[in-house]
């Protein structure tokens, strides 16, 4: 570990999980929980709960858990050091220096920082082609839609020449080693020429990370060529999903929102005509990590995408994503042109200042969309609709929001209220969901779910271990049990063994079991959720009968106690241990007499 666990306490103590966590999402405060709607998948019911008094969260939906740290780590995609310092910085603690720091760690850090400075290199390189004599297709193309010189050196536009390979020279006289230029993503290679570049005769955008560091590319093609625009893979300086275009401008306006585009040139054309609070994703559709980066700034957006079919389908996929993380969300009207780009150069700056003043609430502009897909005129329609209405006022939880909206919608469309509020009331019990909705984006979690720590463990005896250490952290009595028959290696090995050696230490040394601190014996975010999992067994909310919870408890500890003995018989037989193996035979004969004799102390007998 990089920081000393004393001081993951300290920062982690003065961080308290409901106040991050509620500033990044919109909590409910439910019983001793707190409720809302996960950020790290998409979904319309909340499914993410948060426990102050444990410090900890999970999401029941897609499965994530951990301590605030791995909250951090999630959501900011950070790792485990950097984590910590946000947090430390958040609760006014100072860190020691970084002399500790492992080889690992400086490696992975080293390669990083020579990624930005290859990054950094190429675009210089690409600008300066630009505006040589090599570059004036580029620039011509550049000025032919209307681009100024200062627009173009502000965001480093820049062009990739038709020559081959010139770009690889440049980074090995500069000394980037082939490691490096290889994970940078911006070659090709070929048994007969070697590397080659990927980007070739395209003017070229550089894509940068919120602290202005250039992290990407994307290039287009000056004519009709296919990919229009091809965009460098993500390296391990880029993650798509978690960057937006011009966020490094944009964040710094002093307008009061912001305006989403679809696209690079519709960004640069906004900003040229002074709306500096234009960003993009990039290429792909909007996600909750860069909904999340917006809200950090602004809780309000515009969505300003293409007026066509695909871009009203862009818009109707990131309302609910924007929302999810508390920005208020307003759709502008960019009729009868196709994009900022093109409004811009037809009807100027003003026009749009007055679309952005007129952008229509995104409630309005979902009701309108679905309204378009029914037709009015005809009572058997007119109904359906009715009924989709309904429907979607399910997606307000709060019950006053859901009034209100209920009131705005019955009058729009001049239906009584309380009619409407009884078919709403009704959808509500039947649990209808909206045929009406986007595919929902794919879950984050899932797709990045490489080592899969869970699927290298003892599916069955995991679930023991996770009953013993939850009702050990909810009741004395059966953590005392756990001190009294268990050790650290009864427990499997990796993330449960580890974790078990947390808590017989806090068992020692405080008398109970504490898990957040435990969670941050682990560095990866996926051992720390599986870490997490081990205190949050649901059965102990299912199983209220003291008797049943008892007989459960032991039967686990059963399971425990069978498996490690197996275990070390299996180890001593291998060693050929025949003492070692002689005793684990005869311990297992007493084992259920070990059991009966935990199930009477549980019983108080
Ligand atoms: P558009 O096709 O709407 O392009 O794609 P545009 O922004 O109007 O571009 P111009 O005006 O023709 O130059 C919108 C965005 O989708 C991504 C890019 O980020 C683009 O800005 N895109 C589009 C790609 O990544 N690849 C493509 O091949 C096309
Ligand atoms: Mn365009």
């Amino acid at each position: 570990m990089y920081y000393p666990d004393s001081i993951i306490e300290e920062v982690r103590h003065g961080n308290d999980i409901v106040d991050v966590i509620g500033s990044y999402v919109k909590l409910t405060k439910r019983g001793s929980n707190h409720q809302g709607l996960c950020p790290f998948h998409n979904e319309k019911t909340p499914s993410f709960s948060v426990n102050r008094q444990r410090q900890i969260f999970k999401c029941f939906g897609c499965g994530k858990s951990g301590n605030v740290i791995t909250f951090v780590m999630e959501y900011e995609n950070m790792d485990f050091q950097d984590a910590v310092k946000l947090l430390a910085d958040r609760a006014g603690v100072s860190l020691p220096k970084a002399e500790t720091q492992t080889e690992e760690a400086r490696r992975r850090a080293s390669l990083r920082e020579s990624l930005f400075g290859l990054y950094k290199t190429a675009a210089i390189y690409y600008h300066k082609t630009l505006r040589s004599d090599r570059g004036a297709e580029g620039y011509e193309y550049l000025k032919g839609r209307s681009l100024s010189n200062e627009t173009i050196v502000k965001f480093g536009l820049g062009y990739s020449p038709k020559a081959n390979s010139e770009l690889y020279g440049i980074l090995k006289e500069k000394g980037f080693s082939d490691e490096v230029i290889k994970e940078s993503e911006l070659f090709r290679y070929d048994e007969r020429n070697g590397a080659r570049d990927k980007f070739w005769n395209r003017v070229m955008f550089p894509i940068m990370d919120i602290n202005g560091r250039v992290i990407a590319f994307g290039g287009r093609v000056m004519g009709d060529g296919i990919p229009k625009y091809l965009n460098s893979n993500e390296t391990k300086i880029f993650e798509k999903s978690k960057n937006l275009y011009a966020m490094n401008i944009a964040r710094r306006t002093r307008r009061d929102c912001f305006l989403l585009c679809e696209g690079y040139m519709d960004v640069i054309a906004l900003h040229q005509a002074g709306f500096d609070n234009a960003v993009a994703s990039l290429g792909t559709s909007l996600t909750s990590q860069q909904a999340g980066l917006l809200s950090r700034y602004s809780k309000s957006v515009i969505i300003t995408y293409d007026s066509d079919g695909a871009g009203v389908k862009a818009a109707l996929r990131a309302i609910p994503i924007l929302k999810n993380v508390g920005i208020t969300v307003k759709v502008l009207k960019m009729t009868p042109y196709k994009d900022p780009d093109e409004f811009i150069k037809a009807l100027g700056q003003e026009e749009y200042q007055k679309r952005i003043d007129e952008a229509q609430p995104a409630f309005y502009f979902e009701l309108d969309c679905m309204e378009s897909a029914y037709d009015m005129g005809n009572p058997e329609e007119k109904t359906k609709f009715f009924n989709e209405l309904a429907v979607k006022m399910l997606e307000f939880p709060d019950e006053l929001e859901r009034t209100n909206y209920c009131e705005a919608a019955a009058k729009r469309y001049g239906i009584p209220y309380g009619e409407f509020r009884k078919l709403v009331n009704k959808k509500a019990l039947t649990k209808e969901t909206s045929t009406w909705t986007n595919e929902p984006e794919p879950s984050v979690f899932r797709q990045e779910q490489k080592k899969n720590i869970k699927l290298s463990l003892d599916r069955n005896l995991f679930e023991a271990e996770k009953m013993i250490l939850t009702w050990g952290m909810e009741e004395k009595k059966y953590s005392d049990v756990i001190a009294a028959c268990l050790t650290e290696e009864d427990f499997q090995e990796g993330v449960p063994r580890k974790a078990a050696g947390g808590v017989f230490k806090q068992i020692d040394s405080e008398g109970k079991i504490d898990p957040a601190p435990l969670i941050s014996l682990f560095e990866d975010t996926e051992e720390q959720s599986v870490a997490s999992d081990l205190f949050q067994d649901e059965n102990w909310n299912r199983i209220k009968d003291s008797k049943v919870r008892d007989r459960a408890f032991s039967d686990a500890m059963k399971r425990i106690l069978e498996n490690s003995n197996k275990r070390r018989m299996n180890e001593a037989s291998q060693r050929g241990d025949n003492n070692t193996v002689m005793e684990c035979i005869k311990a297992k004969k007493q084992i259920s007499e070990q059991v009966k004799k935990i199930l009477n102390r549980l019983a108080g007998e």
